[in-house]
């Protein structure tokens, strides 16, 4: 490779380097700075290394065909686009999958996007996105893996395992690009795009693990932060882009921006766009995402010697090595067969994957006198402004998909019941009042325009015909992901009074969630007998919903994010530290103490919560010995039956504690898990060995090791509610 890209770069001009880290946005799945018609025109000059954003193999081809075959160097094109949980076959949301802590579960969905969207010509998936997120605040907590360091690395792991797949020798493995470099999901008050500030130490233990863990899977590409890090944008950032990236983790790879993060530099009253470009490339950046800063104003700078050829230099070839090893060289159109795109895309059996996958999503947050399953002999009543939105199902980031195709919640309950009970269905309210829409609260979504009141009555209507009511409601697609923060977390005003109402009949009401980010749910816990939360589930989240509701599959989803009892009490994570002087957990207010006057410190339902239509029950957790000596092993086990009604999954924790150190450790932190299946009436002994690996963490001089002496153990169903013993590490 060394040979081919020097021989290559001795032949380009610095106008054609430079063209290499060039990337404008197609523009066909999204709006912004971009460049469509003008697309073909700049591979003729070669100043562009490919384009994002453009849907469709054909095109894509044709593009590929002038890179190579009408410009004087051939070098071909990389195309890259957000296939963030599926291309046109639709996955849950990350956060939803996430809460299946399965990574053949994210193996299966990363194999099929990266089947279709490379059938459809992609070659460069902008995923994983694995930003640590403690308030649900902001939009984008849907789009990662929750607020867990430890799960969180599992889960990038995977997720570049599976779109690489064996180093993207095959037509179906495409490059993966880790992101946010770094922290952005510390963006403060939740609110996206704004500033993150943070201290080494928290960067260290709690956030930057995920993104540790991909390089380490050999991710081919990183996208660096909109936020500051250090008070300097992540993009012009030295430290974070060589010194931690490449010189501590030996990241090998290309680093690309965020769209139009050079430009925003100036936004940050940073720099302007030349030395913006200056700063990032130094910096580390290779490739420029929109802002056409490299591509504008680094020749000039090279004249002024404000960089240096060499510096150049260094960037081009990351960018041609990473196409060289993606075989781009070897075959330009490998990612580029029509033929596959008739027969890859939104086929039966990857539709089928989706819908198994998302049923291990689902988390069961009540279940009150085992109210579901539901039997399918009964009269349903189906209501909700969810119930039969088939653009509603997938959440953010799925631009690529064709929702017309998708099946809604009423297309699967109907034919689940097909010749047994009856299901009726009403809207109910819309998503929100128009009133509040009017505010400007939710001012990017078309007025969906509809008499609330006469919406209401229609529902009580079906609802009186009905033995049980299910309920559809939460969040709409565009009310999560990227610039959606919210301030309220409740249910939007319109569906808390329909869900009101609905309770008032005095049936039995199930809630079903249709949520993006943890919502606020005191009332909805109070009052309604049992809350499934399906998130965002994807192109068959109908059938898959259908077939939970009905026990055709039994819910072993835990929460990866905390949910909170009210807005305040954001950030809310359960691996927190001690204060100072904790809440004693009394139940009571207590003055002088770290709670709230009028909330509870706690969570409403914590990281790890989950519940099934069976029962876990635990036996006495033992451990093998007091002590792990150095070098040594200790066993740590519990024995789990399944003393419920049916098979089941349940997901067994264990959390550590280290109760003396030299900074001060969290409360408690996930360091392992295990998921299994038990069939009714089995048990089964659950054996966890920590080493002194699971103790180590980084200290106050960001040195990796542990600290002998007291740590404490815990094994339980979530993070709450745990059984704790103690042993000493030598
Ligand atoms: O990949 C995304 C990123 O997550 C947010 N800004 C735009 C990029 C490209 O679409």
């Amino acid at each position: 490779m060394d040979g081919f890209v020097t021989g290559l770069m001795d032949r380009m001009t610095v106008r054609e380097k430079l063209g290499q880290l060039n990337l404008p946005s197609g523009g066909d799945l999204v709006t912004g700075t971009v460049m469509n018609g003008e697309l073909t025109e700049m591979i003729r000059k070669q100043e562009i290394t490919g384009f994002f954003n453009v849907k469709g193999v054909r095109k894509i081809r044709e593009m590929q065909r002038i890179a190579v075959e009408e410009t004087r160097l051939k070098i071909p094109l990389i195309v890259g686009a957000d296939v963030i949980h599926g291309y046109e076959t639709i996955f849950p949301i990350p956060l939803a999958m996430s809460c299946s802590w399965d990574t053949v579960a994210i193996r299966r969905m990363t194999r099929v996007a990266a089947t279709e969207a490379s059938a459809d010509g992609i070659c460069w998936n902008f995923s994983p996105m694995v930003d640590i997120c403690r308030d649900a605040r902001w939009g984008r907590i849907a789009e990662g893996n929750g607020e867990d360091p430890y799960l969180g690395a599992l889960m990038a792991r995977a997720y570049v395992h599976g779109y690489q797949g064996d180093a993207m020798k095959a037509n179906n493995e495409i490059l993966a690009c880790v992101k946010h470099f770094a922290l952005y999901g510390a963006s403060e008050a939740g609110r996206d795009y704004n500033t993150v500030d943070m201290s080494r130490l928290s960067m260290y233990n709690n956030y930057l693990a995920p993104y540790k863990a991909a390089v380490e899977a050999g991710v081919g590409s990183v996208m660096s932060a909109f936020n500051l890090v250090d008070g300097i944008p992540a993009t012009a950032n030295k430290w974070l882009l060589t010194n931690l990236l490449r010189n501590e983790w030996g990241f090998g790879g290309m680093v690309v921006t965020d769209y139009y993060s050079i430009g925003e530099m100036k936004t940050y009253g940073v720099a302007d766009k030349k030395e913006a470009s200056v700063l990032a490339l130094k910096a580390g950046t290779d490739m420029d995402m929109v802002t056409v800063g490299f591509l504008d104003t680094l020749e000039s700078a090279l004249e002024e010697g404000l960089i240096s050829e060499a510096d150049i230099d260094r960037a081009c070839r990351r960018v041609l090595e990473t196409k060289y090893r993606m075989g781009l060289f070897d075959d330009p159109y490998k990612y580029c067969d029509t033929v596959r795109a008739e027969k890859e895309i939104f086929t039966p059996e990857h539709r089928k994957e989706a819908r198994e996958v998302a049923r291990e999503t689902f988390v069961l947050m009540k279940n009150e006198g085992s109210l579901l399953p539901l039997s399918m002999d009964k009269k349903i009543a189906l209501i909700g402004p969810m119930a039969d939105a088939r653009n509603n199902m997938c959440g953010m980031w799925s631009l690529t998909c064709v929702p017309s195709d998708h099946r809604s919640l009423l297309d699967g309950m109907r034919d689940a019941m097909k010749g047994r009970g009856e299901v009726f269905h009403a809207k109910g309210s819309n998503i929100y009042y128009e009133e509040e829409m009017e505010k400007g609260a939710v001012g990017f979504r078309p007025l969906e325009r509809g008499d609330n009141g006469k919406l209401l009555r229609e529902a009580l209507q079906v609802a009186a015909r009905a033995d049980v009511i299910v309920a559809a409601l939460g969040e709409c697609a565009d009310m999560s992901g990227e610039s959606a923060s919210r301030t309220e977390l409740e249910l939007p005003d319109a569906q808390q009074a329909l869900l009101k109402e609905l309770v008032k009949t005095g049936k039995p009401v199930v809630l079903l969630l249709f949520t993006g980010r943890p919502l606020v749910l005191n009332w909805e816990t109070a009052h309604v007998p049992a809350i499934l939360n399906v998130w965002f589930a994807g192109s068959e989240a109908g059938d898959a919903i259908a077939d939970v509701l009905f026990g055709h599959a039994v819910p072993a989803g835990k929460l990866t994010t905390s949910f909170p009892r009210a807005v305040g009490q954001m950030p809310l994570y359960y691996n927190h530290l001690s204060a100072s002087r904790p809440d004693p957990q009394d139940g009571v207010f207590n003055r002088y103490q770290s709670n709230y006057i009028d909330q509870s410190n706690e969570p409403l339902y914590p990281f790890g919560f989950g519940l099934s239509y069976t029962a876990f029950e635990y036996g006495d957790m033992r451990l093998g010995s007091e002590c792990l000596p150095k070098n040594g092993e200790l066993a740590v086990s519990v024995e789990v039956t399944n003393s419920g009604t049916c098979d089941g999954t349940e997901i067994v924790q264990l959390y550590l504690r280290d109760v003396m150190a030299e900074v001060a450790r969290p409360v408690k932190e996930l360091k392992a898990f295990r998921r299994i299946f038990l069939k009714k009436g089995e048990k089964r002994e659950v054996v966890f060995t920590l080493t002194e690996e699971d103790l180590k963490y980084y200290h106050s001089d960001l040195q990796y090791g542990y600290d002998p002496g007291e740590f404490q153990v815990m094994v339980g169903s979530n993070s709450r509610d745990v059984q704790t013993k103690v042993f000493k590490a030598e």
